[in-house]
C-alpha cells in the first residue's frame, strides 16, 4: 500500500472514531444528573467533537475520499465503543470519567500518527487541522485526569449517604 492509501484509511478511521466519540459523549452528558462540572465539560467537548467531524470531512473531501466507504470503519469503531461500557453500572459516573480519559488518550495517539502520515502522504495542508484537533483532545484529557479525584470523592460521599443517587 502506498503512504496515501494508508493515510486515507486512517482518515476514515479517525472520522469513525469521532462519530463514536460523539455518540458516547452524547449518551454520557444526557445521563449525568448530579455532577454538573463533568457534565458541562463533556457538553463542551461534544461541541468540539462535532466541529472535529466537520474538519475531518473537509480533509476527506480535499483527498477525494468517497464517503460511502466510511460505513465499514464506523462499525469497526462501534465495537470498540462497547468495550467502554460501564454505563448503567452502580458506579457508572466513575467508570465514565475513567473511560473518557482513556478515549482521549486513544484520540491523541491517533492524531499524532495522522500528522506524520499526512506529511508522508504529501497532504501538508491538513496538518494544522490535525494539530488543532490534537490540542482539543489534549485539553480534554488533561481536564479528565485532573477531575477524576473530584468525581471519585463526590461519588463516594453520595454513595455512602442514605437516599442520595450516586451513580450518575
Ligand atoms: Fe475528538
Amino acid at each position: 500500500m502506498t503512504p496515501q492509501e494508508n493515510y486515507h484509511d486512517w482518515l476514515r478511521d479517525a472520522h469513525a472514531m469521532e462519530k463514536q466519540a460523539e455518540s458516547m459523549l452524547n449518551a454520557m452528558s444526557s445521563r449525568i444528573d448530579n455532577y454538573p462540572d463533568l457534565r458541562a465539560r463533556i457538553e463542551q467537548h461534544l461541541t468540539e467533537t462535532q466541529g472535529q467531524i466537520k474538519l475531518l470531512e473537509t480533509v476527506m473531501d480535499r483527498n477525494d475520499i468517497n464517503r460511502s466507504l466510511m460505513k465499514d470503519a464506523t462499525s469497526k469503531m462501534a465495537a470498540m465503543g462497547q468495550s467502554f461500557g460501564g454505563m448503567f453500572a452502580p458506579d457508572e459516573i466513575v467508570k465514565g470519567a475513567i473511560s473518557s480519559y482513556v478515549f482521549e488518550q486513544f484520540e491523541i495517539a491517533c492524531y499524532t500518527s495522522l500528522i506524520t502520515a499526512a506529511e508522508k502522504a504529501g497532504d501538508s495542508a491538513s496538518i494544522d487541522i490535525f494539530k488543532q484537533i490534537l490540542a482539543e483532545e489534549k485539553a480534554m484529557a488533561e481536564w479528565a485526569i485532573n477531575h477524576i479525584p473530584d468525581v471519585t470523592e463526590q461519588f463516594l460521599l453520595r454513595s455512602a449517604a442514605e437516599g442520595v443517587e450516586a451513580k450518575k
